[in-house]
């Protein structure tokens, strides 16, 4: 039974921050962000933004051409969750009309848990090849305001149906897995940022990468000659660089350092002017392969590692399906981010630091520009989605009960 990914979408703000402008702030060489670390512009979301509109946004069109009621799962992938108890799935299931005989539910582990879910799904539909999957991956990256995190911050969301006889990429039953319980990135429930120790990350992501490959290979995986492209977790843009050279470097793979920029660079367009979007991240990589690169890569084989700190870490490989080019949304992704308003530092700022109210008052967030889903506020401890009918540009001045979706 071929099982994968038949469609994939990708939803980001409609504002980013220019690194030169933190460059300036943080009187930091712009060198270190644009080469050092590998980005160029950060997305930031406004305060009508979250994990639900985002995901949402991109679920949309990821759903485009597909029968919803074929759906019978939907599982949401956050770490920036809006909710202890609720799913934030669950708001996007009703805001786009998924049939009620639909389970949705949300997992968490870091950065990883797209992946996991990914895995799940490919089980389910192996199970009953009728049934349809929606993943939902949606993140905001925040770290602490002038920290060295502060410029791989960033926001987006992917979507991807999982189906039997996928269109887009064929996902390959190997998968190699380590866990271990290191505290290298988290983010207690009493913060708004995440805590982290970034050069040891990096080494456990590392580890983790060592670890999952030799599990994948002990499940019977493909050689590493046998890939023609590899995607990393992207935390920021140089790590893929780093991962893949000590990936090559300790299976002993004879490759130039051209040939290793070649296998993973048209994998980092998207993030360089995105950053992290978490649980999104390695899909978001992905996409800008398929959508970015010039060759046709029908038939080619993808190795992927996804990382979540804390750690856990999979290593898994999928097929290019011939004709996967008609199926994607690349101009639209092109222009969403090309349209995208560039933040004056002060405004960056404001966003920053508009932290939802968490005294359990009601407000309502001031309009900006987002896609076809809006985050209004909130009223009596519930949160407040708004579809939008009208052009971004006209203020909704306040939210009234019958715009809004109350859960
Ligand atoms: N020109 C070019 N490169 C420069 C430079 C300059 N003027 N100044 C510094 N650099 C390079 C450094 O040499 C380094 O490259 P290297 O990794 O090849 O050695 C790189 O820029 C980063 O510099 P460094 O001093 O290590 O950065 P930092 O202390 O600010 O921290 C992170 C970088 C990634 C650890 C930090 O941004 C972070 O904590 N991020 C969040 C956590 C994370 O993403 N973890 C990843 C695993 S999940």
């Amino acid at each position: 039974m071929r099982v994968g990914i038949d469609s994939l979408s990708l939803y980001t703000p409609g504002y980013y921050l220019d690194l030169a402008l933190l460059a300036e702030r943080r009187n930091t060489p712009l060198l270190k962000y644009v080469k050092g670390i590998g980005q160029e512009r950060m997305a930031v979301p406004a305060p009508d933004e979250d994990v639900v509109t985002m995901g949402a946004n991109a679920a949309l069109q990821t759903l485009e051409g597909i029968d919803r009621t074929q759906i019978d799962t939907l599982i949401f992938a956050t770490e920036s969750g809006v909710d202890q108890s609720k799913a934030a799935g669950i708001y996007v299931h009703r805001l786009l009309g998924l049939p009620s005989r639909c389970r949705t539910f949300e997992v968490k582990q870091a950065c990883c848990s797209s992946t996991a879910a990914l895995q799940m799904a490919l089980a389910s539909v192996a199970l009953k090849p009728s049934r349809k999957a929606l993943i939902v991956a949606s993140d905001v990256a925040r770290y602490g305001f002038g920290s060295a995190g502060e410029p791989t911050q960033g926001a987006g969301a992917i979507a991807m149906v999982v189906s039997a006889h996928p269109r887009l990429v064929e996902i390959h039953p190997a998968c190699g897995s380590y866990t271990e319980d290191v505290m290298d990135f988290w983010r207690p429930n009493y913060m708004n940022e995440a805590v982290v120790d970034g050069k040891y990350s990096i080494k456990m992501y590392l580890k983790a990468l060592m670890e999952s490959w030799h599990a994948y290979c002990e499940e019977g995986g493909m050689a590493l000659g046998e890939f023609s492209r590899f995607c990393y977790h992207l935390p920021f843009t140089r790590m893929a660089e780093k991962a893949h050279r000590h990936l090559v470097r300790n299976t002993g793979t004879n490759l130039s350092a051209e040939q290793q920029a070649a296998q993973i660079d048209d994998t980092l367009i998207y993030n360089r002017l995105i950053g992290n979007c978490y649980t999104a991240s390695l899909y978001v990589g992905l996409l800008s392969l398929l959508e970015g690169g010039e060759r046709d890569l029908g038939n080619q084989h993808v190795g992927m590692f996804s990382y979540g700190s804390g750690c856990m870490g999979s290593f898994f490989g999928g097929t290019v399906q011939p004709g996967y080019r008609a199926l994607l949304h690349a101009r639209r992704h092109r222009d969403m981010l090309q349209a995208r308003e560039a933040l004056t530092f002060e405004r960056y700022e404001a966003f920053y630091n508009h932290v939802a109210q968490r005294d359990g008052s009601d407000y309502q967030n001031p309009r900006n520009h987002t896609g076809a889903y809006r985050f209004a506020g909130v009223s009596d401890h519930k949160r407040l989605y708004e579809t939008l009918n009208a052009p971004a540009d006209q203020p909704v001045e306040a939210p009234a009960d019958g715009d809004f979706v109350k859960v």
